[in-house]
């Protein structure tokens, strides 16, 4: 066999299927466009939507082939104890939607193993499914001996991607290492878990749809999709045992050697970091490319999980600091060139890590401490549910580190407990308010899906008009399809063709109504449950709807125009963030209402006010420079080749649509724009927070939403200002000067009580209040003994206030009222009338009395009123 890069094989194998007639696809992202899978895990997961015919491949090709970067964990702990297993790696595929069968395939895979990659006949095994007589009968008739074929059954040879979609049996081939990497067992055989048959390709005919209920259900044509692991072939054509002493593997080994100074081959202990770490950066690096970023649910935790574990692995072979980045710009180099996204995200790839990395590193060590002791004084055989959890809660150890780590030690975890642990912090956070997502948007199983099948994806034309006349072609209600929707019932209603966008990539789905003839029906909202199928929630008005009518579909188009000024904002704001924080900065979810718009993005601190404010004025001189949009489609390769940012988290299809604003601005998109940018008028920025370790989240608003909220900011300031009686933009200076005053009388009340506590004086002091006129002044209920003592009281206030203020008291006296008001002229120049103070209050008490402005006093009969009469005082005065 002749040496082999990986490079070369991958090449080989491309070139022999575009050869046979299969088209040529890139690897799709590792965020699945499947809700059922967490991760890409296999070649054939774009491609389901052609196995189940939704979609259809276009002539002349009879099928494609790609290399796909795939993520699988279920296997992690076994990760580096093997020289085969990994969580990252690439898989070569050819896949036939109905068009080439196993007779074809497997000549092929002959032809391409034997004649191309030049693997010994005799070293090549085949496993076949249990019954599957007929692919016997091929491989045989290939030239394969009796020998070297073998059947299997459901566990190893019918494959599929997740509990359900497109399965069915397969055949694999297997390359024989040599008994020296066996068992030396007398059964070992294909499908051994020893290393010495290395399964190198499987072969899936590919002829179910795997439902809910676990049945098969025939799919309507003949399937293949297939499957070469990369790497394994590697390790073969490079004569290496382990994939990991391949070439790009083996380069990866080598940075965990230069930074640890240690040496591969050497220490057992030592060689299983050093691949965990090698294998482990691959994903990383892979997952937080596609917009995986790291977190505590879902594909973030898979992140998160692998990276700490890696982090935990270098430790132990004593690297310390930073030092995954080393690893991400090796991986560039390596598979840049056949993955760009991992160069074009480069930056973020490196921030994120060092985050994480600090992040978990400052923990790490107490972790390890509290496990370290929660081990030493086990009793038994089993740490507890509740240590695991303070483990993952307090520290971030993701619980299966912690396994890892106490099996290490012969002990188990308590997983029961542990589940309870988490099940009551997600009750817990439940309570406090965290809201179901998705929730409010039923979902009834299988009819989304079987509509698509029979209908096909929507025809959307609703990027040039928001009316149009078309036919009602499904209803549901509750659930279940039905003919018709009576007045006043509510459903959901699937349109011919539509004008109203459904609900995607953050932008909110449209509203508006639909008319037949004497029927008025409201569109409340658009969702697109499945891929490319547009579900209108409807609610009949005025007489019927029915399957089969004729409607008018109205978008409500001021509230689309208010939408598509925020969305083309959004593009802009986005752009203005790259320019003025780095390229680190990529777009992490958005939402694009008619209202407001907001946008969540990867960065790793707070922006600065002056950020925000160069932020805002790139974008808006961008809105302002009235550049025309333009929107087209293009090859997903060509927009990748002119550089244009693509959303975080989505895949897109060969044919990909850009939405362009100037040079400045080029997305990927399928949402709705305006037609030049001068429409948005003005975008405000109204909020900067953030929403987990590494995202930042900006709302802003747009043309009229901006103005409204200007307006808001506007009338606050006035009201402010009116009460502080000072013009608007002198009410922070006002506030200032105030609060100081206040402060300092806080602070002398507060040293006077501490020097006679309990002094009727202090009291009253300490509750002193600034009048929005300027003045500080005292309006209280106090103990009185005479008239004469209020006025007292008086004199003693005013020297112990330190600043011109006044006072309002009130107290009984043998059962009856006395009310005393009092000011100094500064106080009576800014408005305190000590007199009609008085005057106003006597009706209260049942009394009336009278004075000065700076000095009034009143008597009454009714003591009850005392509240009532300083209630009056207050609302006068402050
Ligand atoms: N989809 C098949 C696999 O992943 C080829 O093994």
């Amino acid at each position: 066999m002749q040496y082999m890069t990986t490079a070369e094989i991958r090449e080989k194998y491309l070139a022999y299927f575009q050869e046979k007639g299969c088209k040529l696809v890139p690897s799709s992202s590792l965020i699945p466009d499947d809700p059922s899978l967490l991760l890409t895990s296999a070649g054939m997961v774009q491609f389901k939507p052609y196995f189940l015919q939704q979609k259809q491949l276009e002539a002349p090709y009879i099928g494609t082939t790609s290399v796909q970067k795939c993520v699988r964990t279920n296997d992690i702990d076994i990760i580096g104890t093997t020289g085969r297993h990994l969580s990252f790696f690439e898989m070569l595929g050819n896949f036939s939607f109905g068009e080439y069968f196993k007779e074809e395939m497997c000549a092929w895979a002959y032809d391409f193993s034997v004649n191309v990659l030049g693997l010994p006949p005799e070293r090549l095994y085949f496993t076949v499914f249990e019954d599957d007589d007929e692919t016997i009968e091929i491989w045989k008739n290939l030239g394969v001996p009796d020998d070297h074929i073998s059947r299997l059954g459901e566990d190893d040879n019918f494959w599929r991607a997740g509990p359900t979609g497109p399965c069915g049996p397969c055949s694999e081939i297997y390359f024989d290492q040599g008994p020296d990497f066996g068992c030396g067992s007398p059964d070992c055989a294909p499908g051994c878990d020893c290393d010495r048959f290395l399964e190198f390709w499987n072969c899936v005919f590919t002829q179910y749809d795997g439902q809910e209920d676990g049945t098969l259900a025939p799919l309507p044509k003949k399937n293949i999709d297939t499957g070469m692991g990369l790497e394994r072939m590697a390790a073969i054509m490079q004569g290496v045992q382990s994939n990991y002493e391949t070439d790009v593997l083996r380069s990866l080994v080598a940075v965990g050697e230069r930074l640890s100074g240690r040496t591969y081959g050497e220490d057992a202990e030592v060689d299983l970091a050093l691949r965990i770490i090698a294998d482990h950066s691959r994903s990383v690096t892979f997952m937080i490319a596609d917009g995986i970023l790291p977190g505590n649910e879902g594909r973030g935790y898979v992140l998160r999980r692998l990276l700490r574990r890696a982090i935990m692995k270098a430790q132990l072979i004593g690297i310390e600091g930073h030092f995954l980045n080393e690893y991400v710009d090796e991986i560039v180099r390596l598979m840049g060139d056949v993955y760009p996204e991992i160069v074009e995200n480069r930056e973020l790839e490196r921030g994120l890590i060092m985050a994480e990395e600090d992040r978990f590193g400052a923990t790490l060590r107490q972790g390890q401490a509290y496990l370290e002791e929660a081990l030493g004084k086990l009793a038994g055989d089993t740490l507890s549910g509740e240590e695991a959890f303070t483990l993952h809660d307090t520290y971030g150890f993701p619980v299966e580190v912690t396994q890892e780590i106490a099996e290490g030690r012969g002990v188990k975890v308590d997983m029961e407990g542990f589940e309870r642990s988490m099940a009551a912090q997600r009750e817990r956070a439940r309570a406090a308010g965290a809201k179901d997502a998705e929730a409010a948007w039923s979902t009834y199983g299988g009819v989304y899906a079987d509509l698509l099948r029979e209908l096909g994806p929507t025809a959307f034309i609703g990027y040039d008009a928001t009316a149009a006349e078309t036919r009602v072609v499904a209803l549901v209600r509750d659930g279940e399809r039905v003919d018709g929707l009576a007045a006043g019932e509510t459903g959901e209603a699937l349109l011919a063709a539509t004008p109203f966008y459904a609900e995607m990539g953050g932008e909110v789905g449209d509203t508006g109504l639909m008319e037949n003839g004497a029927g008025r029906v409201a569109v409340l909202d658009t969702r697109a449950p499945e891929a490319g199928l547009f579900v209108h929630a409807v609610r009949v008005d005025e007489g019927a709807l029915a399957v089969g009518d004729t409607v008018v579909a109205r978008v409500d188009a001021n509230r689309r125009a208010a939408i598509e000024r925020n969305h083309t904002a959004t593009h802009i704001l986005h752009a203005a963030l790259r320019r003025v924080l780095g390229d680190h900065v990529k777009q992490a979810g958005s939402y694009v209402g008619p209202d407001r718009l907001r946008f969540d993005f990867t960065h790793f601190e707070a922006c600065t006010a002056e950020q925000l404010a160069e932020v805002e004025r790139e974008a808006n001189d961008h809105i302002m420079a009235a550049v025309p949009t333009t929107i087209y489609e293009t090859s997903l390769e060509e927009a990748r080749a002119a550089g244009i940012t693509g959303l975080f988290g989505e895949k897109y299809g060969e044919v990909v649509r850009v939405v362009e604003a100037g040079e400045a601005s080029r997305e990927l998109c399928g949402g709705c724009h305006v037609g030049n940018t001068a429409e948005i008028g003005f975008l405000k920025i109204t909020s900067e927070s953030s929403v987990g370790a590494n995202v930042r989240r900006i709302e802003a608003v747009t043309s009229f939403g901006a103005l409204a909220y200007v307006n808001k900011v506007e009338a606050e300031l006035k009201e402010t200002a009116a009460i502080l009686r000072v013009p608007p933009f002198d009410v922070s200076e006002r506030v200032a000067a105030d609060q100081k005053v206040l402060k300092d009388f806080r602070t002398k009340a507060k040293r006077a009580k501490e020097m006679v506590g309990g002094d009727v004086f202090n009291e009253l002091l300490a509750q002193v209040q600034m009048a929005p006129a300027g003045y500080p002044v005292i309006i209280a209920r106090t103990e009185v003994r005479d008239g004469g003592q209020l006025r007292n009281l008086w004199d003693v206030l005013k020297s112990r206030m330190g600043a011109p203020g006044a006072i309002v008291v009130a107290g009984v006296k043998d059962g009856k009222p006395l009310l005393l008001a009092a000011g100094t002229d500064e106080a009576v120049a800014a408005g305190f009338d000590a007199g009609a103070l008085i005057k106003a209050m006597g009706p209260a008490v049942q009394g009336g009395g009278g004075g000065k402005p700076t000095m009034a006093q009143a008597g009454g009969k009714n003591a009850e009123g005392i509240d009532d009469a300083l209630e009056i005082a207050r609302n006068m005065v402050l």
